[in-house]
């Protein structure tokens, strides 16, 4: 970096000298202007090979700025500052042909990687091209849209696959490559599983896909962009290939490398393509990032909850192991009604943590033997109220609330909390229902002796069409007269993995 000079841009005359001192820690020599005609002035003298400029300045901003320098033939690189940092005006200076951009409030670190990343990227660029002076980016009015399509859609997403799927989809529209990969940085690998490939290229050929996954991991070191125009595949019916590699980078945090690519003859990819993929990039990293932290934050929220199911059946002796029993024949149960796997995966939660609500049920209610009196069963019928607010903050258990709450709803009405009836209450509480009925039923309680299936079942029939859904226990019936239950009960398991929709 010592045979390069920079000028920076500020009408803050503190923050040019705190950037001044943090860039000249880089090795190159920092010039200084307050505004955009003053740099003008400077950069008409020549030697400065990237520009690190606000966006808003008096008298001349840091895109009339930019469009002048443009104008008056310097090729020289730009990075804006911006602080009123939307993604909006950031991609904005991306289009007008800026090599870069940081949101303020930035580090130090922050500004010092940039500055180096787009000083190497430029060296690159010149002894690739025979130190030919650089074409602007032409700006692509299209780009813009797309990026801010992409952001929106990726905000949508909620965990880490989807994003990824998101990521790809719009990849796919904005750069119609023929094959695509995201290779992860060995650090991410926790939170975002393997890589992904897609199109026969990448997915069936082991080869091309080592290699370029090789490419991926050097680039991987230096952060930095990369763009193949032309490169040969041999052996594959192919003649070439036309490849861009960007870090999927979230400030500090490398997540990995984003690969299309597609065949030569459908058009090579350009520099302003590869600039658009690398703010594809950032953008996606960035909802990865959030997305791991949120499900990272609801793991732990679950580990707090799951523990809350373990001390409620440890205040209750005879309630050991309800819950997981609860959730296996919910699942069984809604299996046999041809349910599809994300209903069985809620009834499967549902089922374990359906009572967490009783955390708050004092033990003199909760192991009294003999029928409660009025005031007790009304503190009883809170549980399933504070079991959804004790759930309701966990984002991806929020199809598992409804079946917390209405789990006590009798099918005439007669239930709790909001005495529902019939087909009003929530399908898969009353699958709930009739499973948590049957397994209290055949386990001790404290006011009760077990039964066996067969008495259980009998209750249950006497109880259809009032307490449970008539065509619910009919098939749970079925499920009791032929399967072996007491054997299936005993191996159910507390284990709970996040559901990802
Ligand atoms: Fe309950």
């Amino acid at each position: 970096m010592h045979d390069k000079t920079i000028l920076l841009v500020d009408d803050e005359a503190a923050l040019l000298e705190v950037n001044r001192e943090a860039l000249m820690g880089l090795g190159c020599a920092v010039k200084t202007a307050g505004n955009g005609a003053q740099a003008l002035d400077v950069l008409d003298q020549g030697g400065v090979d990237l520009v690190v400029t606000d966006l808003r300045m008096p008298r001349l901003g840091g895109q009339e700025m930019l469009e002048e320098m443009r104008a008056r033939g310097c090729d020289a690189e730009v990075i804006f500052l911006t602080g009123y940092g939307s993604v909006e005006s950031a991609v904005r200076c991306i289009q007008l042909g800026a090599a870069d951009y940081l949101l303020k409030p930035f580090g130090i670190r922050d500004l010092q990687d940039k500055v180096a990343k787009v000083l190497r990227e430029r060296e690159m660029r010149h002894a690739a091209r025979g130190a030919s002076p650089r074409k602007p980016a032409t700006p692509d009015p299209q780009g813009l849209d797309l990026v801010l399509d992409f952001t929106q859609a990726l905000r949508r997403q909620r965990d880490v696959r989807s994003v990824v799927k998101e990521f790809l989809v719009q990849l796919r529209e904005a750069f119609h490559p023929d094959a695509m990969s995201l290779f992860f940085a060995d650090g991410a690998r926790a939170d975002l599983g393997r890589d992904v490939h897609w199109g026969p290229l990448l997915r069936d050929n082991r080869r091309v896909r080592d290699w370029f996954s090789s490419v991926a991991t050097r680039l991987m070191d230096r952060r930095s962009p990369r763009l193949f125009e032309s490169l040969p595949v041999h052996g594959e019916g192919q003649g070439a290939v036309s490849a861009m590699l960007a870090p999927v980078l979230d400030g500090q945090r490398l997540l990995g490398m984003a690969l299309v690519l597609r065949d030569h003859a459908a058009g090579p990819y350009s520099l302003p393509a590869l600039q658009l993929l690398s703010v594809f990039a950032a953008h996606a990293a960035s909802a990865l990032d959030n997305v791991a932290v949120q499900c990272r934050l609801q793991d732990m929220n679950l580990e707090i909850i799951t523990s809350h199911v373990r001390s409620v059946e440890a205040k209750d002796v005879y309630t050991k192991g309800h819950s997981e029993r609860v959730g296996a024949y919910a699942a069984m149960l809604g299996r046999e009604v041809g349910l599809g796997p994300a209903d069985l995966e809620l009834l499967s939660f549902a089922g374990v943590l359906h009572d967490v609500g009783k955390i708050g049920v004092p033990d003199r209610i909760l192991n009294k033997p003999g029928p409660l009196s009025a005031a007790e069963f009304e503190v009883m019928k809170q549980h399933p109220v504070l079991g959804r607010d004790i759930l309701a903050d966990l984002r991806s258990l929020q199809g598992v609330l409804p079946i917390v709450y209405h789990h006590h709803e009798w099918y005439n009405g007669q239930g709790y909390p909001d005495g529902l009836a019939g087909d009003a209450i929530p399908f898969l509480a009353r699958i709930v229902s009739v499973v948590d009925g049957y397994e209290a039923m055949t386990s001790s309680r404290a006011y009760q002796a077990a039964r066996s299936p067969q008495e259980a079942a009998a209750i249950l029939r006497q109880g259809a069409g009032q307490q449970w859904d008539g065509r619910l226990v009919d098939v749970w019936c079925r499920i009791v007269a032929t399967r072996d239950l007491a054997r299936i009960g005993a191996q159910a398991s507390l284990s709970v993995t996040l559901p990802l929709a």
